[in-house]
């Protein structure tokens, strides 16, 4: 990669122009201005919405590379410009322990420290009565309709729950909440396992974290299950927890779920039907694979999420199914 310093002088324009020559530059000024200059090169390259699902990722993926082509160096997690603010807990939680130097996309950075301020500041979660802490790279439960069908859903009887790839350990804490007196919860990442881990022990519940792919051992009289729910190859960090190659996660915890159940439990399976609004996932398929697993569905709560209005069409649901 052919790398340029540059500084406060340059333009906008120059920098792009920069970039798209198949450099990537090395910012020296100002931090803030930085910052600016980021914002400025966004506002030149195309929005993305509209069009098909594979164009929306096309451009999503080319904002991506020109916006990540500036750079930040660090060292020690700490950035030596005009006015930056100090970085070392935020990157300390996003990469570990520091290593040296290293260069880092601005785009990134701001990220990390986004990430930083949430997981200080916490979501609200009103059906919890209390707040969730997301770490860097963990799902976080910013859009509550989810939420609230889980917590409005009426609870069968219930020893023993299950909330797979549980995140933040939102759902988990939920359950516990209402009452179930066993709830363990799993994740395949272990940023997830930590963070959920670290949520249930500041809220007082007790709730058990354990790192797998989809299942603990044992069976559950309700399992939970908020999947990825877009069809398609993951890209990033925070992508595995929304998007699923071929529907894998969705369809193997469809087809597995049903030898995890006690007899007469239930199944809550959240989705959104974005993916079949994409054309990348059908009504038909999905109910197919229910039909394929030996489930019925027992009901459906639909929730429409009301803060997006580029996706006013989306609704999630949340399916109760049962054996037979
Ligand atoms: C959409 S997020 C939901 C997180 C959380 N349950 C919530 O509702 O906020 C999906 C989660 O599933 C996890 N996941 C993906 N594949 C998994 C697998 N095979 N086994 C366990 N967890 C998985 C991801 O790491 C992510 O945390």
């Amino acid at each position: 990669m052919h790398v340029i310093t540059v500084d406060d002088s340059i333009s906008a324009d120059r920098a792009l122009r920069l970039i798209e020559r198949g450099s990537a530059l090395l910012w020296e000024g100002d931090f803030h201005n930085g910052k600016q200059l980021l914002a400025a090169l966004g506002r030149r390259l195309p929005a993305v919405h509209g069009g098909s699902f594979q164009d929306q990722r096309r451009m999503q993926a080319r904002r991506t590379q020109v916006l990540n082509s500036l750079l930040i160096a660090t060292s020690d997690h700490t950035v030596s410009l005009r006015r930056a603010p100090d970085v070392r807990q935020a990157c300390l939680e996003a990469y570990g322990p520091p290593a040296g130097d290293r260069l880092v996309p601005l785009r990134e950075l701001l990220g990390v420290i986004g990430a930083h301020q949430l997981r200080q500041q916490g979501i609200e979660i009103p059906a919890l009565g209390g707040r969730i802490h997301p770490h860097y790279g963990v799902f976080a439960p910013t859009r509550s309709e989810y939420v609230d069908l889980v917590a409005s859903c009426p609870l069968p009887p219930a020893a023993v729950a299950f909330d797979i790839g549980t995140g933040t350990g939102v759902l988990a804490a939920l359950l516990a909440h209402r009452g179930i007196p066993q709830v363990i919860a799993t994740d395949n990442s272990s940023r997830a396992v930590e963070c959920a881990r670290e949520n249930v022990r500041r809220l007082g519940l007790d709730v058990e974290v354990i790192e797998t792919d989809l299942f603990p051992p044992g069976r559950a009289d309700l399992i939970v299950c908020n999947p990825p729910w877009i069809p398609a190859r993951p890209i990033t960090l925070l992508d595995h927890a929304v998007y699923d190659e071929d529907s894998r996660m969705l369809r193997s915890f469809i087809a597995g779920v049903r030898d995890h159940l006690n007899p007469g439990g239930e199944t809550w399976l959240i989705l959104s039907d974005l993916a079949e609004h994409f054309g990348l996932r059908s009504r038909s398929e999905l109910l197919g694979w229910f039909a394929d697993a030996g489930l019925r569905e027992a009901g459906r709560l639909d929730a429409v999420p009301g803060h997006r209005s580029a996706r006013k069409q989306e609704v999630s649901s949340l399916w109760r199914l049962r054996a037979g």
